[in-house]
């Protein structure tokens, strides 16, 4: 398809020349010269067929075309919903990426003096907030110098200073010369920030862990009264999360909240050993696999001399498939029925469950089917459904735009209050769960974060 596009224009350029020349004004023709010596014969001249057939050929980019047609880089909605932002851009749409990657944009939060308010410095130009993950978002110079050198290129492979914590911590994994720090630097949390525009002290600056950690039993949300809201950093709502890119930064054994509590924090050997793409890249099978990035049901990658070969890891591999699934699942569970709020005599479940199989990418994960979210009522995003029990919490922040009986029935709703241990076991459940493998990316540090996140707290 896209190569017949090519040619139909080489042909409508050339077609183009041959009009413009008959545009120019001829002046009368002189008479015919001698005829000139005849020349040296020329170099022979390089097949461009054969250069391009280097690369496209069935057993290579044709193949990966194909195998990418299931990937979610490219069959995905968000760089479609998402263009034209230059903030969700870096991550999201291809131009934005390799801009921030070019001009070697920080992860850092700067203060405006003027406002008072801290700016992310993580975006790139809008006049580059465009483009779905293609082959250029990851190749960054294919068609350079049409050579062989073109394709191994990638567009970065080095340490990714996180946005989570405005650049102040770097992830660097090793393995393969640090090609996982490609996907890193999307596949990362989104800082939470100090956004409560009730509260004057608000600066826009990211939360800082250390202090959760440092003083558990402080309140970090009162939705009791207007004054203590207006106390807050960030006033808990549908959709106060994470984002979806946990998984970099699980990867690396970073990103969680380190609660002080019974079990060590550690990192299994993954990230020391193994690439991204070890796994999600290994030889197809099925639709997972290759340029698919899949890793479900394809354990080709597992199983490799100096990894699984030995035992092999299968879907119903014990030690290495179903035991950590299970553990890290029993973990979510447990911590999610811990976080609750009783006011009035009623209680309601503090994180969301939704069944909804499209909208809830981790429904698979849970008994209980959580998103990840937060069940805070809002008229449009949770209304309160079977999904959870008709029981939601009060929403601090009631929009303008509700209705009068919308916002009555906000006020019959328990109140939300939480302390540092408590938000810090909601980062730390959203972190757990989105990374979307129960486990085997981190086994060590998803369980270390879950049972001293149960343990914080009541
Ligand atoms: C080093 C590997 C490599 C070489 C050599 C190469 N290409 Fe490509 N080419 C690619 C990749 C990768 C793509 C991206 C896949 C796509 O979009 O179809 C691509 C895409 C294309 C496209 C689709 C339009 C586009 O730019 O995305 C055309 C047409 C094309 N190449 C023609 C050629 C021709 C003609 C040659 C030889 C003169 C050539 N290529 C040499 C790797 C190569
Ligand atoms: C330019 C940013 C970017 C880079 C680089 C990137 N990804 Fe992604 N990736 C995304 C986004 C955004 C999505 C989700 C797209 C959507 O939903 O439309 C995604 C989706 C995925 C998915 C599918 C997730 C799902 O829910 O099914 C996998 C797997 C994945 N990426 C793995 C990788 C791996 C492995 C690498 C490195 C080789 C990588 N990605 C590099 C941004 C990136
Ligand atoms: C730091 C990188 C980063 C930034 C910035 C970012 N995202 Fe994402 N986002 C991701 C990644 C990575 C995924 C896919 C992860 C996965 O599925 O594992 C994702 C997934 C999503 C999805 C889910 C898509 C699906 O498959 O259902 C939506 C919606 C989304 N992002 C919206 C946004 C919006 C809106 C913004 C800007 C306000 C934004 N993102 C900014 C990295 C980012
Ligand atoms: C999300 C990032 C990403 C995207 C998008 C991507 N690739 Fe790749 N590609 C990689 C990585 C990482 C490797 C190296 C894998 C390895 O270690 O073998 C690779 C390897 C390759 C290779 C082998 C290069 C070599 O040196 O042998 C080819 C060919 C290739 N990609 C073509 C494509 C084409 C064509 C597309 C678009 C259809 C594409 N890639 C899209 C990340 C990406
Ligand atoms: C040791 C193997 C392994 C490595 C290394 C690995 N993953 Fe995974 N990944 C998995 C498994 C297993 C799943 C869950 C598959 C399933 O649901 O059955 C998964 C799931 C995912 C998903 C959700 C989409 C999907 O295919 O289910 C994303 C996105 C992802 N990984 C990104 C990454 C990134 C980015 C890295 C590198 C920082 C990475 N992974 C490294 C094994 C791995």
């Amino acid at each position: 398809m896209k190569l017949q596009k090519f040619f139909k224009l080489a042909i409508f350029a050339v077609a183009l020349m041959s009009f413009g020349a008959a545009c120019v004004k001829e002046g009368p023709p002189g008479m015919d010269g001698d005829d000139g010596a005849t020349g040296a014969a020329g170099k022979n001249g390089v097949d461009a067929n054969e250069t391009c057939k280097m690369c496209h050929k069935p057993s290579n980019v044709d193949a990966i075309l194909v195998q990418f047609q299931l990937s979610k880089h490219e069959y995905g909605l968000a760089a479609e919903e998402e263009a034209g932002s230059n903030t969700c851009g870096p991550c999201h749409l291809q131009e934005s990426f390799r801009d921030v990657v070019k001009r070697n944009v920080p992860a850092t939060f700067t203060l405006n003096a003027t406002t008072g308010k801290y700016v992310n410095d993580y975006m790139s130009t809008t006049a580059t907030a465009y483009g779905a993950i293609g082959c250029r978002a990851c190749h960054s110079s294919i068609h350079e110098t049409y050579t062989s050198t073109d394709l191994p290129k990638l567009t970065t492979v080095a340490a990714v200073p996180m946005s989570m914590w405005g650049g102040k911590k770097t992830i660097n994994i090793t393995p393969d010369g640090g090609e996982s720090n490609l996907c890193v630097k999307c596949h990362q949390p989104r800082p939470f920030t100090f956004n409560n525009s009730k509260n004057p002290a608000n600066t826009g600056d990211v939360l800082d862990y250390a202090a959760l950690v440092s003083k558990p039993n402080d309140i970090f949300f009162d939705g009791s009264s207007a004054a203590t809201i207006a106390q807050a950093k960030i006033i808990p709502g549908y959709r106060t999360h994470t984002h979806y890119g946990t998984v970099g930064a699980m990867y690396a054994g970073m990103g969680g909240v380190e609660l002080t509590g019974p079990t060590g924090y550690a990192s299994m050997v993954h990230k020391n050993v193994a690439s991204c793409g070890d796994c999600h890249m290994a030889p197809m099978t099925g639709k997972a696999g290759g340029h698919s990035f899949v890793a479900k049901g394809n354990f080709n990658g597992c199983n490799v001399t100096g990894c699984h070969a030995a035992s092999p890891v299968t879907a119903t591999n014990a030690k290495y498939w179903t035991n950590p699934r299970a553990e890290i699942k029993l973990l979510l569970e447990q911590l999610a029925a811990k976080l609750v709020v009783t006011d009035n005599g009623v209680t309601a479940q503090i994180l969301n469950k939704n069944s909804d199989t499209e909208a809830n990418l981790w429904v698979g994960l849970t008994a209980g089917k959580y998103d990840g979210y937060l069940n805070v009522y809002d008229p449009a995003t949770n209304p309160g459904g079977v999904a959870n029990n008709g029981v939601v919490c009060q929403n601090a922040n009631p929009s303008s735009s509700w209705t009068a009986e919308q916002k009555a029935y906000n006020l019959t709703l328990p109140k939300i209050k939480l302390t540092n241990a408590q938000f810090a076991a909601i980062i730390n459940f959203q972190m757990c769960l989105r990374e979307y493998s129960l486990g085997i990316h981190n086994l060590d540090y998803s369980r270390a974060l879950l049972k001293n996140s149960i343990a914080a707290i009541p």
